[in-house]
């Protein structure tokens, strides 16, 4: 049987998008077929087996696309579509603290969406660039100060994929 598995993201600044290209490559290589999307792209989800939706944090709120892209598909994510979720953030530090905050962060922002029981939660860490900032943060000294980073982890980031993998796998029942 066929595993067809959409990978949506939502990316101000493209290393959400990055994360989610390397998830989809895994997810491939493990044999499934995947569908790799910008969530605002997405307008259906019959058809595939599972999703897997990944967007930034913002100023302590989950990307707004990614946000409408649950409320917008409530029923069959409700209905038992699996549904795993991660998320970029943590610019400052990779200590486990941080992580924690990070994750404290995003499991506020998915509590207003109840009915939602992910697959599975993953936080991948973020990339910053001072000189990327937009308008209005471009105009926030303290933000403009902070020096670039990526605190992305590949390798983990590839063993929650394959983590993933496995559990689409339809289970085989001889
Ligand atoms: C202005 C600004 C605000 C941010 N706010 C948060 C936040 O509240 N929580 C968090 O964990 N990360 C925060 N981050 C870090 C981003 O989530 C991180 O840079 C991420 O990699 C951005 O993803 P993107 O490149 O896909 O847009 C913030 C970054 C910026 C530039």
């Amino acid at each position: 049987m066929e595993i067809k598995v959409l990978v949506a993201y939502a990316s101000t600044h493209g290393s959400t998008q990055e994360v989610a290209e390397v998830v989809a490559d895994v997810l491939r290589e493990r044999g499934l077929v995947v569908d790799f999307q910008p969530v605002r792209n997405v307008r259906i989800l019959a058809g595939y087996s599972a999703v897997v939706l990944g967007a930034p944090l913002y100023m302590f709120h989950w990307h707004k696309a990614a946000r409408h892209f649950l409320t917008q598909h409530r029923k069959i994510l409700a209905d038992g579509l699996p549904v795993a979720i991660f998320a970029g953030g943590s610019i400052e530090t990779a200590d486990e603290t941080e992580w924690r905050e990070v994750r404290r962060q995003l499991d506020q922002e998915l509590a207003k969406f109840p009915w939602l029981k992910p697959a599975s939660v993953e936080i991948v860490g973020g990339r910053f660039d001072p000189k990327k900032l937009r308008f209005p943060y471009s105009l926030i000294p303290a933000l403009r100060q902070m020096p670039a980073r990526d605190l992305r982890d590949w390798t983990a980031i590839r063993a929650w994929a394959s983590q993933l993998a496995e559990e689409f796998q339809p289970v085989v029942v001889h």
